[in-house]
């Protein structure tokens, strides 16, 4: 099961208490840590967790370097307890703008996570869909270039299996923080997603409300454009994008 989470509302949740901005980020962070040890209890496979998006450089750079700032600490504190829990943690999105410091300790959590086996844990920073997608496009049109001839059907393979290297299918999106959409997160990989809307902070999201979230989500009924979960009977084409 993959369960990809949009962790909104740091701002709202400080603000509210007369903080400023950085401190809800701060109490973020501990709900990073709450939801990924009962993911990792619950037997989740695979999170992935959206911390920042490529338009949150919009932001004053003073709240984008304090941000940066916690994940750095994140990674320095976390990375032993996640190894020691099988997560195998890996960072998803532009790498080439971030600050030396913290890609330095994102390679260092990589390489000592990297035999994790329980959890696969993906944290999307400077992270846009649509730029991943782009980016995928423009890898197959480099491949027509050279192989004129490729079918409809292997490009749409090609570009399923280069966008899903990234990402497996998301099962159960949630979002906290009130807003109903989805700011350019897994769009390509969401098709399918069951959407989970909260109007609960991220930092008041706690291991209930993951229970709940997942409760939720084994309820409904996924039929993937079928008209019921059994398809024995159908008489479906063969995938593609030709008629
Ligand atoms: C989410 O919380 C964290 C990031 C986007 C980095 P916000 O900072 O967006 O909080 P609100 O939406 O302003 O309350
Ligand atoms: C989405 O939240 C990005 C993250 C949670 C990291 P935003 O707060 O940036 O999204 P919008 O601006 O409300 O759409
Ligand atoms: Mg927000």
């Amino acid at each position: 099961m993959h369960v990809a989470i949009i962790m909104d509302g740091n701002g709202r949740w400080a603000t509210r208490r007369g903080l400023p901005r950085v401190a809800g980020h701060r109490a973020g962070v501990g709900t990073v840590r709450r939801v990924v040890e009962r993911a990792s209890d619950l037997g989740i496979g695979q999170m992935t967790l959206y911390a920042f998006s490529s338009d949150n450089w919009n932001r004053p750079a003073q709240e984008v370097e304090s941000i940066f700032r916690l994940m750095r600490a994140y990674l320095r504190l976390e990375t032993e307890r996640l190894r020691q829990r099988g997560v195998r943690l890996q960072i998803i999105g532009r790498r080439d703008r971030l600050p030396k410091l913290l890609l330095r300790e994102i390679e260092r959590a990589e390489f000592l996570t990297a035999d994790g086996e329980c959890l696969h844990l993906r944290i999307a920073v400077d992270y846009s869909s649509r730029e991943a997608i782009t980016r995928t496009i423009s890898t197959v049109s480099q491949r027509l270039l050279q192989e004129p001839q490729s079918s409809v059907d292997s490009l749409q393979n090609f570009l399923n299996s280069a966008l899903s290297s990234e990402s497996e299918d998301v099962d159960l999106l949630i979002r906290t923080g009130g807003e109903k959409r989805l700011s350019d997160f897994l769009l390509w990989e969401s098709a399918y997603a069951e959407l989970f809307f909260t109007d609960r902070m991220w930092p008041d999201f706690d291991a209930a409300d993951l229970d709940a979230a997942v409760a939720d989500f084994k309820r409904r009924e996924r039929r993937f454009g079928g008209s019921t979960t059994n398809a024995a009977h159908s008489i479906a084409p063969s995938a593609g994008l030709s008629p």
